[in-house]
């Protein structure tokens, strides 16, 4: 099956293959073709070129872009996607003045999303993260990241894992799967923190490495949840049972869980919006991807990542939104990319960077997504007709996306 995309008005992130994730000044670099081609076979990017070297070729379609834009797809590398219920009751709470963790002492928070998840059915819990998964498919995501976490047990982490496995099996765009066993202290364990985390290391994390149900391990690094300690024992942990590790760190304090984070190898360090000079210092060298979640900034009215210090530091940044009940009910990762830019000061080109080829590095997915490269599936947005990509962000809560593609086939 081979379509061609011809007459593009602007072809965004066309990259050799091999490229990692930009850094520094080369986020504010992003590779564009004029007047462009694209050629698909059989689910992966073939070809493509300017329309005056448009090879000649047979093709089951053609798409004319003329006037629109083609980028690849949005690379959303932490998310809470499977969860049960909501919690707008909690929203109604905050917008009357209590903080996070007024609402967790309440009652509410993770353990109240613990609960309703542990009530719901394998079954009904897929059909409700279905939902959501087709929604962020077509707002544009074309690779996703799913955490554990409201389950809180070892039967219903499993039960969160086993939705996100039907998932992978039933959708073609890329899924990685995240144990966050340690999301928070379940009740049953309230005076035994250090019980429950034994639990996890010596029981469900050896079951889920070895019946393939996560690729990564992560835990709530924050005063309150789990300390510093306690992040760099289930990363030791996990390095063990081959689960890399992508953790929660710097959303309210910053406590030394981004500097265990590099020490561990850390895939991703996500959250940051508490952020001291020695935890953008310790970032420096490491291939650990710092990930910002605007949509939790926004959400919970504290600080946003300081993403334009971190990028002038020299570091690279990704964007993902953090969908959960909680701190993000919003997958829209057209959000996240127009807050970066309106409220962390980034670029358009740096926005689309971190939300594209550095969102695929922090799913280990720098291979397979994230760019417009030779070998790569073609997971791709047509927008609608704009004038310039800088459009994307600043027409924020806008929707500039005509077409979905993912590996070629139209989704919307
Ligand atoms: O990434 N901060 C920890 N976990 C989630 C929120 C969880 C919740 O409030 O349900 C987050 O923001
Ligand atoms: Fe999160």
């Amino acid at each position: 099956m081979r379509t061609l995309f011809k007459n593009i008005k602007e072809l965004l992130q066309v990259r050799e293959a091999g490229l990692d994730f930009v850094a520094g000044e080369a986020m504010n670099d992003l590779p564009t073709i004029q007047d462009a081609y694209l050629l698909v076979e059989d689910g992966l990017i073939k070809d493509f070129g300017t329309m005056t070297d448009c090879p000649k070729v047979e093709v089951d379609e053609v798409v004319d872009a003329t006037g629109k834009m083609i980028l690849p797809t949005w690379c959303d590398s932490h998310t809470h996607l499977v969860y049960a219920g909501n919690r707008e009751s909690e929203f109604v709470d905050k917008i009357k003045g209590l903080s996070y963790h007024e609402i967790a002492a309440k009652g509410g928070g993770i353990l109240n999303s613990a609960k309703k998840l542990q009530e719901t059915s394998e079954d009904d819990l897929y059909e409700q993260t279905k939902i959501r998964l087709d929604e962020i498919i077509a707002l544009g995501t074309g690779a996703v990241e799913i955490k554990s976490g409201y389950g809180l047990t070892e039967a219903s982490e499993l039960k969160m894992l086993r939705v996100i496995k039907r998932l992978k099996e039933n959708y073609k765009l890329p899924i990685k799967a995240t144990f966050l066993g340690a999301h928070a202290v379940p009740t049953e364990y309230k005076d035994d923190k250090a019980g429950y985390l034994n639990m996890l290391v010596e029981k469900l994390m050896p079951k889920i490495a070895e019946e393939s149900l996560a690729e990564f391990v992560d835990i709530f690094c924050e005063e309150g949840y789990f300390s510093v300690e306690d992040t760099e024992f289930i990363m030791e942990a996990g390095k063990k049972l081959g689960l890399i590790s992508k953790i929660h760190v710097n959303q309210f304090t910053s406590i030394g869980g981004v500097q265990a984070g590099v020490k561990h190898e850390a895939l991703s360090v996500d959250h940051l919006e508490e952020m001291k000079d020695e935890d953008i210092e310790a970032l420096k060298g490491s291939k650990t991807m710092p990930v910002a979640l605007p949509g939790c900034s926004f959400f919970l009215s504290i600080p946003y990542t300081p993403g334009r210090k971190m990028i002038d530091a020299g570091l690279p940044l990704a964007l993902a939104t953090d969908y959960n009940p909680g701190s993000s009910p919003s997958g829209n990762m057209n959000f996240a990319v127009s807050a970066a830019c309106i409220k962390m000061k980034l670029t358009p080109e740096e926005a689309i960077n971190a939300a594209t080829i550095n969102g695929a590095y922090a799913m280990g997915l720098q291979d397979t997504v994230g760019s417009i490269a030779v070998g790569k599936e073609a997971n791709l947005i047509l927008t609608k007709p704009i004038n310039s990509y800088n459009f994307i962000p600043y027409s924020f809560g806008e929707n500039q996306i005509e077409s979905v593609y993912i590996k070629g086939h139209s989704i919307i």
